[in-house]
């Protein structure tokens, strides 16, 4: 069988340093182990064998390779991840596979040729570049984020690329190219600055185009986004990730902005810690990115009716991904950007007033004077609804408490009528998992099996998995198999299930003295006699049933060598 491009790629880059790149590994016998960046937990039990060049959580049950990894770590499809490892492999997918090259990798390849173009086109454009300067963006600021310009004549573009050897067809998949009605085919974006947008690892895979002020118009989107490609995913992607993911781990912290311009302002100003959810309302994928760096999430959103809308939903959204969620208000300017062009402090002031969710929701709603009137009822039932979506119980009484003091209500009335409106509007609290397959049932297993599986693990742990060793005989049979395999090195079966159970063995091999093997083969030989009294019951009762003689008599028998085993 030939080798996959997948296997290729596995073959060259080892699970244990790929892996150790994006969490820290320590050592426990042959294998790896490490905290689940998949779900939250404190003492690990995530693990990584190198023997079999796989991964697996025991908490959660979620499992892979490399692939799956990265797929799951970076948000990324498939084709995305063949990509970029084929590129850490040192491996030319085109090579290797032209038809996975044509469907990503030549999307990537004409997105990083596009950003060449635009900002090649901004050093020769006087006036976009002037703007962005107006906008108190500095030079350095522009190249670090690769900004460009894409002009106005509408085919530059398209003439470049197609002299370049590419086709229409592979412009317009990409999103840098449309057909009109009558088959003519024009550059999508037009007299706009360009902000090509990176994923995660700082491969371009769109762009948002800003229109030159002077071109604004009724007709034309102030903004123009790519459109939706296998590699682009607005629900997927955060603006500036690819810089600030570093600082948002440092810091403990993320800033999370609405515009293009508003990061480059934070981030110019010092907010380094920052991403943009550039226009699109956020996400699970966008809030389960970022909760694997931090917990604490400050948030500012535009100073219109549409943004606090938008803004209340990404911060009830926040409190049930368990962030403590702060929320920054600008009271004399639209947004970042525009407070920091005025004066950078007035950013640092701001989120130096940054109020937790709870304290802006009191403000917010809390507004009535009378106290005994209907009005002020239903502001507190509108704190309470949104105080349920508070994950942690403890923080939610807190709060709770704090509702009681400002308003003089008994505490355990406000619980009262919290659990009613729980009732009532049916609260669910989503979990936060992007993809309901992310956490996987977990395998059932008999305590035969799972006893018979630890005792391998044990043997292979203390270096003493030999032919002879006395107690395979309890082994479950389909154990006593792998148990054959694995004493002659075999590590692969042609089995998918006994594969699934040779991986499971495999990752729990550790250190010699995390294993009494003593006491597991006393487990195991009495789940072995228990297990063997049981099938022999059952010849007796069917052996009586059928008034079978000879096989009653072997069968009891049996039952008599057993119990003298014992
Ligand atoms: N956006 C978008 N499509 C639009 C409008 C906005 O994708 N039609 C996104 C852009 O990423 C933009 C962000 O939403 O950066 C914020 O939009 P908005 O607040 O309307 O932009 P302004 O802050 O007014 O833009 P500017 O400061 O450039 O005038
Ligand atoms: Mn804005």
């Amino acid at each position: 069988m030939a080798d996959s491009p997948k296997d290729l790629i596995k073959e060259k880059i080892d699970i244990v340093d790929f892996i150790g790149s994006y969490i820290p590994l320590t050592r426990t016998g042959k294998n790896w182990k490490a905290l689940c960046p998949f779900h939250k937990e404190k003492t690990p039990s995530f693990m990584v064998s190198p023997e079999r060049q796989t991964w697996r959580c025991f908490g959660c049950g979620a499992s892979g390779d490399i692939f799956t990894f990265l797929m799951k770590y970076e948000n990324l499809e498939f084709g995305e991840a063949l990509k970029i490892l084929a590129e850490k492999a040192g491996i030319e997918l085109k090579k290797i596979s032209p038809q996975e090259y044509k469907y990503v990798g030549l999307l990537y390849d004409l997105n990083d040729l596009a950003k060449k173009f635009f900002i090649n086109q901004l050093e020769n454009n006087k006036k976009a570049f002037n703007y962005l300067l107006s906008r108190g963006l500095k030079p350095e600021t522009i190249a670090e984020f690769e900004i460009g310009y894409a002009p106005l004549s509408g085919d530059e573009l398209s003439i470049y690329f197609i002299n370049a050897g590419y086709t229409p067809e592979d412009l317009i998949r990409a999103g840098l190219v449309i057909r009109n009605e009558q088959g003519k085919i024009f550059d999508r974006f037009r007299g706009r600055i360009m902000f090509p947008i990176h994923n995660h690892l700082g491969k371009v895979v769109g762009f948002t185009g800003r229109i030159l002020p002077e071109l604004e118009s009724e007709d034309v989107g102030k903004y123009v986004n790519s459109p939706e490609t296998p590699i682009f995913k607005k629900s997927k992607i955060l603006y500036g990730f690819w810089k600030s993911k570093n600082f948002i781990r440092e810091k403990n912290s993320v800033f999370l902005v609405e515009g293009q311009m508003d990061f480059l302002a934070s981030w110019q100003a010092g907010i380094k810690n920052t991403v943009a959810s550039s226009g699109t309302a956020l996400t699970e994928s966008h809030l389960s990115a970022l909760r694997k760096l931090t917990d604490n999430l400050i948030i500012t959103f535009d100073n219109d009716p549409a943004g606090q809308e938008a803004g209340e939903k990404a911060i009830d959204m926040a409190l049930n991904f368990d962030f403590n969620v702060k929320i920054v208000v600008f009271h004399n300017f639209k947004d970042p950007a525009e407070a920091v062009l005025a004066n950078p402090q007035n950013l640092f002031d701001a989120i130096e007033n940054a109020l937790s969710a709870p304290e802006f929701y009191f403000e917010k709603y809390l507004k009535s004077q009378n106290k005994f009137s209907r009005e002020y009822l239903k502001e507190i039932q509108a704190v309470l609804q949104k105080l349920l979506n508070i994950e942690s119980p403890v923080e939610r009484n807190f709060w709770i408490k704090k509702l009681s003091e400002k308003t003089s209500i008994d505490e355990k009335i406000l619980i009262e009528e919290a659990q009613k409106l729980a009732q009532k509007t049916k609260i669910s609290f989503p979990k936060g998992t992007e993809n309901q397959n992310e956490v996987l049932p977990q395998k059932k297993f008999t305590r035969w099996e799972l006893l018979s599986q630890e005792f391998i693990s044990a043997l292979l742990s203390l270096e003493k998995l030999q032919e002879d060793v006395e107690e395979k005989i309890y082994l479950e049979p389909l154990h006593q198999k792998i148990f054959d395999l694995l004493v002659k090195g075999i590590k692969k079966s042609e089995d998918p299930y006994l594969d699934e159970i040779i991986d499971l063995i495999l990752l729990k091999v550790t250190s010699p003295e995390s294993y009494d093997l003593e006491k597991i083969k006393k487990e195991l030989k009495k789940e072995y006699i228990k297990e063997k009294r049981k099938e022999i019951v059952s010849k007796i009762k069917e052996a009586e049933l059928k008034n079978d003689h000879n096989a009653l008599e072997q069968a009891l028998q049996e039952l008599y060598q057993l119990l003298n085993q014992e």
